[in-house]
This record gives C-alpha cells, structure tokens and sequence, in this order.
C-alpha cells in the first residue's frame, strides 16, 4: 500500500516525508490509517543518538487511527474499528501478561528490532526495508502492525486526544498511579514537565497528593502544570529543594517522578535528596546509551530505605488500564485535549520537533485529513 511517512535515514538528520510502500497484515496483523500521532520525545532520541533504533526507521509510536485491513487469523479487531497504539505488545498469554504485567510482555524483544516478529520490514523503499520504530512506525498515513500492538478505542474519544493514550500520557500517569503508588496525602515531586510529566502531575492529582511540586526551567511549562494540577512550583532541583522541605515538614517526598526531556547521571544525586524515607524515585526519562554511570551517595540512600523505580510505558495493562482512562476522561478528570499545544501536518514535523525542543509544547500532535 502506498503510504507518506516520516522517515530518519540517519543519526542527525531531519525527519524525511516520503513515499513509502506499507507492507500488507501478514498473519495476525493488522493495517491502521493514522489519524492522529503525539510528538514524543523518545522519536527524537533516534535523530540525536541517544537511542538506537536500527536506521533508516519510520518515526511515531503514540498513535490513533482505523483499522483497514486485517492479516489470517486477526480475531481481535476488524475493518473500520477504531484504535489506538502502543509501544509495548499485549498477547496476553506469556509469563508475563498473565500474570498482569503485560508492559513486560515477551513479544516486546523486537521492539527495537529492524523487522518485526515475522522478519519482514513494515516499510520499503523500492528494495530497501525500512524498520519502523517500536514495530509501530505512526508518523504514516497507514501502518501495518501486530495486533498485540493495537487496542480498542471508543468512539467518543477523538483521535487527537486518544493518541497522547498511546504512549506520553499512560507512561505519565501510570507513572504516578502505578509504578509510584501515589497514595491521598503524599508530597509529590515531577521533575520535567513536558508531555509525559504533565500527565504525571494529573495522575498524582487524580491519586489524591496533597501537592504536587512540578520543576521545569521553562515558565510556560511550570504555568501549565497549575491548571493540570500542580500546587507549587520550581526552576531547577535547587529551587525545587528548600520549597519541599518547607511544604512537607522535612519529610521530603514521597515520589518524585523523573520525566525530564534527557536523563543524565550527575542529576540523580540531587534528585534522590528530593526523596524522603521510604520514599520512591520513578524514572521514566531515557539517558543516552553512552552514559555508563551517575552519581549518587548509596550509602544514606540505602539507609533511608529509598527505591529507584524503572518506569516502563506506566505499568500500563493496555485492556484493562486504557479503560480507566477512558473512564476519567469522560468525567473531566484525565484532561487530553488540554495537552495538545499544537497541531501540525506531517510535512511540518521537524517544526513540531522544534517547537518542542524550544519549550514550546506539552504536546505537539500530528493530524492526518
Ligand atoms: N519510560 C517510558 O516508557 C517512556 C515513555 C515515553 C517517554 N519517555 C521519556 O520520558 C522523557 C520525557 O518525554 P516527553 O515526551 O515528556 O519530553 P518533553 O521534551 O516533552 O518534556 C521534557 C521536559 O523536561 C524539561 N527539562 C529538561 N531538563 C530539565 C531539568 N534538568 N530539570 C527539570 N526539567 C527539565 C523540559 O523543559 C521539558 O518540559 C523522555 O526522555 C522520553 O524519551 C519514556
Ligand atoms: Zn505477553
Ligand atoms: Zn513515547
């Protein structure tokens, strides 16, 4: 099928829309018409380095759309069904996913991969393969993807708002909600404040925090994160700790969220001073491959009874946890629409890239016609 899609051809390069061919669902896959893509910033970590998708790739992995063709044996979706895209497969059936985990999933060991379970590129160039990025490849007119990969998506939920589901918001919120147990009561702390931290503040809102200290050096962003919940606010870890200490007592924090745009290890030390006794860090933020160390004192850590929480896509159980948020939305109290700074066409992604790397956007979103 003849698609238009972004494409990284190599490291340091810009975005390239071109036409591409999608491949046709093999068996159990399906093909989705992308209506609508977030502007995540794990996208750009392949332009600049920090990640390693193999090259060339088709950007976009937090996507909406409907499904127009189905692989043999797709039993889950058919054509005209609307859905939306995750980064990490479901199948419901390994180790991992029955036991409730299913953001472990074992299909997930492609994820990175040039090719897809089936060995077959989901995109070519005349004869070049071209792999698309987490095996989704959004930043497309149309996509061929697994269907572990693919979930439902009610009708009065907006493509442009569902998409932020597929990726920024789930691993923001769950951030909060899951991985760090956000309990009533709890000082909560969000380092960065983009897409996924913004979602982060509302799920310790909706959790029940008493405040949420939201630490972002760019004004617009720390403005943004009062109306979706955030009670005070911080320029920088330094500002963020004597405002803390103040607020909870010297109890420091329960959790602090990391979801700053890139992770580097000499801000893990002062980020684990923000965490109080028992309390948990959740890191969501990618740091380049090439970083092998950081810096932090073990020994008080250890002492205090901290943790340091890996946080993967939220903790997210698409089938059941996308519902949840489903359900939130409908009540005004998960807020998507607000996310969305600003719309763009996919031939205006590098300016959406842009935008965000000025500070610019909660979220940038591609909208297809
Ligand atoms: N773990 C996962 O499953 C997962 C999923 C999605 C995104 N991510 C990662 O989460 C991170 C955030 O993604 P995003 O899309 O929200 O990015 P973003 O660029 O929209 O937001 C990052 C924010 O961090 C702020 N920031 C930068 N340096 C800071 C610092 N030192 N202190 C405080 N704030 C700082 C920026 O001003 C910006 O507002 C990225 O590293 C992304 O790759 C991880
Ligand atoms: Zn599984
Ligand atoms: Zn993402």
């Amino acid at each position: 099928m003849r698609t238009r899609s972004a494409v990284l051809w190599n490291t340091g390069d810009k975005w390239s829309v071109e036409e591409l061919e999608a491949s046709d669902p093999a068996a159990g896959e399906v093909t989705v018409r992308i209506r609508a893509t977030g502007l995540c910033h794990s996208d750009d970590h392949n332009v600049t380095g920090d990640f390693s998708a193999p090259l060339p790739v088709v950007g976009g992995h937090e996507g909406a759309g409907e499904v127009v063709a189905v692989g043999a044996g797709v039993d889950r979706f058919s054509v005209g069904d609307r859905v939306i895209t995750f980064p990490m497969p479901s199948c419901g059936r390994c180790r991992f996913c029955s036991k409730g985990r299913s953001w472990l999933c074992d299909l997930s060991a492609r994820t990175m991969s040039a090719t897809g379970a089936n060995d077959r590129f989901r995109f070519h160039k005349g004869d070049t393969g071209i792999g698309a990025f987490t095996q989704l490849g959004t930043f497309s007119e149309y996509t061929t993807v697994s269907e572990a990969q693919v979930f439902a998506l009610p009708d009065d939920i907006p493509y442009t708002a569902a998409a932020l589901v597929g990726c920024g918001f789930s691993t923001g919120y769950g951030a909060a909600v899951r991985a760090g147990r956000v309990e009533p009561g709890d000082n909560v702390v969000v380092v960065g404040v983009g897409g996924v931290g913004m979602a982060a503040v509302q799920g310790a809102r909706i959790a029940g925090a008493a405040s949420v200290l939201a630490v972002d050096p760019v004004q617009f962003k720390l403005d943004e994160a009062v109306r979706f919940g955030a009670t005070h606010t911080a320029r920088s870890i330094e500002e963020a700790e004597p405002i803390l200490r103040e607020l909870s007592w010297g109890v420091m924090s329960e959790v602090v969220i990391v979801a700053v745009g890139i992770m580097h290890g000499d801000l893990l030390g002062p980020i684990a001073d923000l965490v109080g006794k028992g309390g948990k860090m959740v890191m969501t933020s990618v740091t380049p491959l090439s970083e092998t160390t950081v810096s932090l004192m073990l020994s008080p850590f250890a002492m205090s009874g901290k943790s340091l929480v890996g946080n993967l896509a939220g903790f997210t159980n698409p089938v059941a946890d996308f519902d949840e948020m489903w359900r939130l939305h409908r009540r005004g109290h998960v807020r998507l629409e607000e996310m969305i700074t600003k719309t763009y066409t996919l031939d205006e992604i590098n300016q959406g890239y842009g935008d965000m790397h000025a500070g610019n956007n909660v979220r940038g979103v591609v909208v297809f016609d």
